[in-house]
């Protein structure tokens, strides 16, 4: 259904660390390289998309985050936090945000039409039907992410023709759409495959051949991969993210809402201490409240204060070049 040689794709993953040649050497090798937009400015985009179409005829997907935006909650006592963690990192207290969207869902439907992108995936929320048809009458293939049972048939519903069921173990933010726990991806796969008619993509803690043979065992039909592909001597994730991944064990990798409000796996650190059990303001807010920290800490070289993703399955996890990440994922199926 996605057109592609190994039913393999490398994980969107947003932040600026897969760069459009990365994406493209991806599907060069036969997998679906992914362009994630979440946070990426319509214009920045466009020429990513640009850059990927000029150095590959093969398909690849764009990835839209389809959150809702609550009204926007009161920040003061979060915030005297963040410029505790400001005067930490020697960087100007903020007292005012500026919540203003870039730009809506719609537009960044409507801009992958009109660079007919082949494949468009959605997570953090289900896509109205109407937009889904809008897709479909371009001639797009639509996916859509889900973390339970329940939340699959609400997508097949809507009428998206794959399902991304991301298990418990994933690197990065949850991809659900509600308040649902988590589950794990060895019962999370099959569960979902019966109860949709749908191709079911497997994504957390797959960073092998025995991973990827045992998901489409569990009767998945791809498997989508993050972390193993973050940590590659191509990904521009910042190096002390690579070096994090690459030293940390099973248990270091850790659900925390400290630098989004949205629930996300990353590697413990000091940010994440310093923000546990609070209160705090939901997706988008706090992802933008913490903008300034993170940035800062990846200037400084200060691993504590910066967003580190990752999944569980990272203890034999080494930074390789992204070809022989390819070559051993790819055979599998040799
Ligand atoms: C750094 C990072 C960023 C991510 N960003 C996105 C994203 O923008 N969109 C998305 O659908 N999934 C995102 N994910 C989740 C992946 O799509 C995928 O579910 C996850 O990486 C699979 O688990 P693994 O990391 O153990 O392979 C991200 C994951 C990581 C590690």
């Amino acid at each position: 259904m996605l057109s592609v040689q190994y039913p393999i794709i490398q994980a969107p993953m947003a932040g600026g660390i897969i760069p459009p040649d990365f994406v493209a050497t991806v599907s060069n090798a036969g997998c679906l390289g992914s362009i994630a937009a979440g946070n990426l400015p319509l214009s920045k985009l466009t020429e990513q998309i640009k850059t990927v179409q000029s150095m590959t005829p093969h398909p690849f997907q764009v990835n839209l985050f389809a959150n809702d935006r609550p009204p926007v909650p009161d920040v003061t006592a979060v915030n005297q936090t963040l410029n505790h963690i400001r005067e930490i990192l020697h960087i100007p207290p903020i007292h005012r945000y500026d919540f203003t969207p870039e730009a809506s869902l719609k537009d960044y439907v409507e801009l992958c039409i009109n660079l007919k992108v082949p494949i468009v995936s959605f997570t953090f929320g289900c896509p109205d039907s109407a937009l889904v048809n809008k897709l479909h009458q371009a001639d797009i293939t639509v996916i859509g992410t889900i973390s339970t049972v329940e939340e699959a048939l609400i997508m097949e519903q809507a009428g998206v023709d794959l399902i991304v069921a991301q298990g418990y173990e994933a690197g990065g933010h949850k991809g659900g759409f509600t308040e649902a726990p988590s589950i794990g991806l060895m019962a999370l796969v099959p569960q979902v495959v019966d109860a949709v008619s749908l191709p079911v993509i497997a994504a957390g803690g797959i960073s092998d051949r025995r991973g990827i043979q045992a998901a489409l065992a569990l009767g998945a039909s791809y498997v989508q991969i993050g972390t193993r592909f973050l940590n590659t001597v191509e990904s521009t994730a910042h190096p002390l993210h690579k070096k994090a991944i690459a030293e940390a064990t099973e248990t270091d990798a850790l659900y925390t809402q400290s630098f989004t409000g949205r629930t996300a796996r990353g590697i413990q650190n000091e940010m994440m201490t310093q923000l546990a059990h609070r209160d705090l303001p939901p997706y988008a807010y706090m992802n933008i409240m913490t903008q300034d920290i993170r940035a800062a800490a990846k200037k400084q070289q200060e691993v504590g204060y910066m967003s580190n993703w990752a999944g569980q399955n990272i203890r034999a996890s080494k930074t390789l070049p992204l070809d022989l990440v390819l070559t051993e994922l790819t055979a599998a199926f040799h």
